[in-house]
């Protein structure tokens, strides 16, 4: 329960956040002036290499990781890379080959964890190493917002290197499509309401109006219309006991879900979210929900904002980031842990998180970074998660275990393929997070 506590004060903490962000200095991290550095100089000097496992296999996934492969032969020229991606996006195959892996005892060197439930999960169960050790060393331990570090350290020690932070509750849209259905595309919705009148008007001009793709992003689209109809401390509540999930606010607010989903492509349980978000950029579907990597994606398809997309918070979740963050680890038994330091070193530095950032659509963890170098999208996401409220991602492993998530996307997947009813689904969700 103790992650329940920080959630919510993640929430309180906005705040503080904001002041952190607004307070960021010039914090230069430079390992080699930093004494005690003898191992990752060691890697620098001796051949070694380094199998990251994540899941960034699409345009901006690949382009971000490309970044941090860069500079990592930069700073370590000796320590090769060895890709260890394997695609579906949000870990949907990657999780369960990673469990395979790290209870065969034959971990990758590092992974990709998502900060809070998830990464909660791999500590408990004695899989990830402590590297508060590497905090010191390399300089971390004031450059990343204390929120977020506390989402990643569990009785004082601190178990992974975030990358970035994401927002999971936007709305990417095709303005050519919306004006063609008679929309303004400047447009705003403030409720589910509004949004489903003008996804009536792009049903009535032939097109889809909302696109979704497998399980994982029908749950990223459920959590934003639990966000949007609970509201902050409603969402929060469904984490730390005190929401009602067989409460009649949450049976309002799956009929929206339903109802959203009323609006998607037929074929949606074929397709991984980049297909969904190409429809939108093909003009096939007027809106897609999906967290901003799919900023990364229209940037590695060399797109523009507002001329070729446009974007905004899911209605009625304005005043809320959606928030989740991408870290690595050191699991126990990790074959080459030179490498791993020297990962982790390019992981946390600013040229680091810069070089991987602008590609990826996400903005960095670091408070430090230079806003001037990213996106007006990203600068916008900067912005804003120092001024909303944080709360956690439910598809993104930041607000519950992954067994629990496991269980709300089965009951997800069996309603939006007709194996249950409303009800059903509702009583299912209960006992999912029972
Ligand atoms: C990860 C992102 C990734 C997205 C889609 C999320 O779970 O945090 O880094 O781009 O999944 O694959």
């Amino acid at each position: 329960m103790r992650a329940h506590r920080k959630y919510s004060s993640i929430v309180a903490g906005a705040a503080a956040v904001s002041l952190l962000l607004a307070a960021c200095g010039n914090n230069n991290n430079d390992n080699n002036a930093t004494p005690g550095a003898t191992s990752a100089t060691s890697a620098a000097g001796a051949a070694t290499q380094v199998e990251v496992f994540t899941w960034w296999t699409s345009g901006g996934e690949k382009a971000g990781l490309d970044g941090l492969v860069s500079v990592l032969a930069d700073k370590y020229p000796n320590v090769e890379f060895i890709n260890g991606a394997v695609a579906g996006g949000a870990g949907s195959a990657a999780k369960d080959l990673l469990q395979s892996r790290l209870q065969a005892n034959a971990p990758p060197d590092t992974f990709q964890s998502h900060a809070g439930m998830e990464l909660n999960d791999y500590i408990q169960a004695g899989q990830v190493q402590d590297i508060s050790n590497l905090y010191t060393e390399f300089g971390l331990t004031d450059v990343f917002p204390q929120d977020l570090l506390d989402l990643l350290t569990v009785d004082g020690k601190i178990y992974s290197v975030p990358a970035n932070i994401h927002r999971s509750n936007m709305v990417w849209a095709n303005p050519t499509v919306l004006t063609d259905a008679g929309l303004d595309p400047a447009a705003t919705y403030a409720t589910m309401a509004d949004w489903f009148t003008a996804m009536d008007a792009v049903q009535a001009s032939g097109k889809t109006a909302l696109s979704v793709a497998t399980t994982w992003t029908q749950v990223n689209l459920l959590e934003t219309v639990l966000m949007a109809d609970l509201g902050a401390a409603g969402y929060v509540g469904l984490w730390d006991g005190t929401t009602d999930w067989a409460g009649s606010d949450m049976t309002a607010a799956l009929q929206d879900f339903e109802k959203l989903m009323s609006y998607t492509n037929t074929d949606r349980d074929g397709l991984d979210w980049p297909d969904a978000a190409q429809m939108v950029i093909d003009g096939s579907a007027a809106f897609n929900v999906m967290g901003d990597w799919a900023a990364g994606e229209f940037q590695a398809q060399g797109l523009t904002a507002g001329t070729d997309y446009i974007y905004f918070p899911v209605p009625g979740t304005d005043s809320m980031f959606g928030f989740l963050a991408d870290s690595f680890t050191l699991p126990v038994g990790a074959p080459h842990p030179d490498g791993v330091k020297a990962w982790l070193d390019v992981v946390g530095s600013l040229e680091g998180q810069t070089a991987f950032n602008v590609a990826k659509g996400s903005i960095p963890a670091r408070t430090d970074a230079d806003p001037t170098l990213f996106t007006p999208y990203q600068q916008s996401a900067i912005a804003d998660f120092a001024s909303k409220t944080i709360v956690p991602s439910l598809a993104h492993g930041a607000a519950a275990p992954t067994a629990t998530l496991t269980a709300i996307s089965d009951a997800v997947s069996k309603f939006t393929t007709g194996g249950s009813d409303l009800a059903t689904f509702q009583d299912e969700l209960v006992t999912a997070v029972g």
